[in-house]
């Protein structure tokens, strides 16, 4: 019940969890009501939220957290998150976090399977990252529903000061690319590039291509 008696590190992952899915879209307002209420000098000994546990060992703590996730929050961390049938994208989706981790070693990659992931652990991941890169194969001119569905939820955070790139497998005609760029754009992405894509299942030249793809979103968003 109180933030005392709690795992401190599970209390952080609950409370940013809760930020990044819930509160993103209205971080102005959540900036704004801190500093009208910190402006009255009020002391604060204990904070009784409507969910979540009570604060009461050093209750601000948690308001100064509340700042800096209203504040186009990142930390030094790339997401790269993918849905695939038959692994090729998966495959696309390893090189090009190996690339990344091969130019900037500071930098946390993390890497989902989307279908196979919780979404809400990933929505926070994504909040915490500077950069997130969005995987698809192509199928009937369009994304898979995993993909899809993902991409609507961030749109609608509408997350701030954050870059995209997309990628995918593709047999003919390839339209997944496009299609994942342009939702980026509507969540507010800044798209670094027009995205990689490989026929069919990657070979060892598409899985080189794939690590100098992350090489160079790694040396674009340092
Ligand atoms: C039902 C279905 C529809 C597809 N539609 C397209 C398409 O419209 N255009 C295209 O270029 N490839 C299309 N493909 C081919 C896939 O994009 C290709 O097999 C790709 O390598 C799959 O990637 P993955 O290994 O990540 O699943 C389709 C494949 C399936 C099974």
């Amino acid at each position: 019940m109180y933030n005392d008696l709690v795992d401190q590190a599970e209390l952080f992952q609950e409370a940013i969890k809760y930020y990044a899915n819930i509160l993103t879209p209205f971080s102005k307002l959540v900036d704004k009501k801190i500093k009208d209420v910190l402006a009255l000098n009020v002391p604060v000994d204990m904070i009784c939220p409507s969910h979540g546990v009570i604060w009461r060992d050093n209750p601000l703590q948690i308001v100064k957290k509340y700042v800096e996730w209203a504040n186009n929050y990142s930390e030094n961390q790339i997401t790269v998150a993918y849905d695939t049938m038959w692994n090729g994208t998966r495959r696309m989706a390893e090189a090009i976090a190996h690339g990344i981790a091969a130019a900037d070693s500071d930098v946390t990659v993390k890497l989902f399977n989307i279908a196979r992931s919780d979404k809400s652990d990933l929505i926070t991941e994504i909040f915490k990252s500077k950069a997130v890169l969005v995987g698809s194969p192509t199928v009937n001119k369009g994304i898979l529903s995993a993909a899809a569905a993902i991409l609507e939820e961030i749109k609608g955070l509408r997350f701030q000061n954050k870059k995209a790139a997309a990628f995918g497998c593709y047999g003919w005609s390839g339209e997944a690319i496009a299609v994942i760029s342009e939702r980026l754009k509507e969540g507010g992405f800044q798209v670094l590039n027009d995205g990689i894509m490989e026929k069919w299942n990657p070979n060892s030249k598409g899985i080189d291509n794939c690590i100098r793809f992350g090489n160079d979103v790694a040396l674009a968003t340092r």
